[in-house]
């Protein structure tokens, strides 16, 4: 005798004749049913908030969340790299000459591209900082040899944060030197940008003034619109030409890489000026 002859001999008494086709039909509809997958298990440490830029900030203790309030802006303007390959180079290490201190923000970026190469300079040697995706290097970003080296090591690079010196003369080097090398589409992004009202840290009082890192970045805003300049002879230029968009924040300016030659209706809105009327031209 089988084994399901015996337990219908069992059961159908107890259950009865309904009850026992139900649990014939309950059989019929688990038969063949594979078992759940187990559940995916739910990621635990620095994975549990690799998609949050600011917990990440906080976890390494890099000052970009907190005492400065940046990560949520590079949140926003760096999330489309989020699974992408590609490399960052962040000028400023952090932890100045202090033996065996920087490399936060370094390793929050690591975390949050889990594809990108990560690569760091810093006027003091920061090589206990490298790690799998993460390359230091020894520059002084005041010096244009030393930034073209270390870009000559590293190849492409598709985004450069300055949190370096915060020197104006140094950042406005740097931003000269390597934005033209920062690839199309590429993200620039300088911080702590107070210090450009700073005589004491090579700033100026004047928010005029021509030679601060504030002064050349505010420019930069003119050369989005260098299309709708009245002046022909105005020669735009490179940055001009390759400045899709710049983005001012409280001490942080993130500017977006990317060719600027939409046009303009200045033409048409200015004829007088332009003399375009037919009679004119003849
Ligand atoms: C504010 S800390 C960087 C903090 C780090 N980026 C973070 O968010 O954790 C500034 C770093 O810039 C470095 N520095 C200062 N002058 C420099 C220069 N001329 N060139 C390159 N690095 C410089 C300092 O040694 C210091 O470690």
């Amino acid at each position: 005798m089988s084994i399901q002859s015996v337990v219908k001999r069992i059961v159908k008494p107890v259950v009865g004749e309904r009850g026992w086709q139900a649990l014939r039909r309950i059989k019929q509809r688990t038969a063949g049913r594979r078992p759940a997958p187990p559940a995916p298990k739910k990621p635990t440490g620095v994975a549990a908030i690799s998609d949050d830029l600011c917990k990440l900030a906080t976890h390494f203790k890099t000052d970009k969340w907190g005492t400065h309030k940046y990560a949520q802006h590079y949140q926003r303007y760096l999330q489309h790299l989020k699974d992408e390959e590609f490399n960052l180079l962040e000028i400023g290490i952090g932890g100045y000459n202090r033996a065996g201190q920087g490399g936060a923000s370094l390793r929050m970026w690591k975390h949050f591209f889990p594809r990108a190469q990560i690569f760091g300079m810093d006027i003091q040697d920061k090589s206990f900082v490298d790690e799998d995706r993460i390359t230091t290097f020894v520059g002084d970003q005041s010096d244009p040899e030393s930034l073209l080296a270390i870009q000559e090591k590293i190849g492409r690079l598709d985004v450069i944060i300055d949190d370096g010196s915060h020197r104006s003369p140094h950042v406005v080097t740097t931003f000269h030197t390597l934005f033209p090398l920062l690839t199309d589409g590429g993200i620039y992004a300088v911080e702590d940008t107070q210090s450009s009202y700073w005589p004491e840290w090579m700033g100026s009082e004047d928010l005029d003034s021509p030679d601060t890192s504030m002064g050349l970045l505010k420019r930069l805003t003119d050369g989005l619109n260098y299309e709708e300049f009245v002046d022909d002879d105005y020669e735009p230029t490179y940055f001009d030409r390759n400045i899709r968009s710049v983005h001012f924040f409280h001490n942080l300016v993130i500017i977006e890489k990317g060719v600027n030659a939409e046009g303009s209706n200045k033409r048409q809105a200015l004829k007088a000026r332009y003399n375009t009327s037919p009679a004119s031209t003849a």
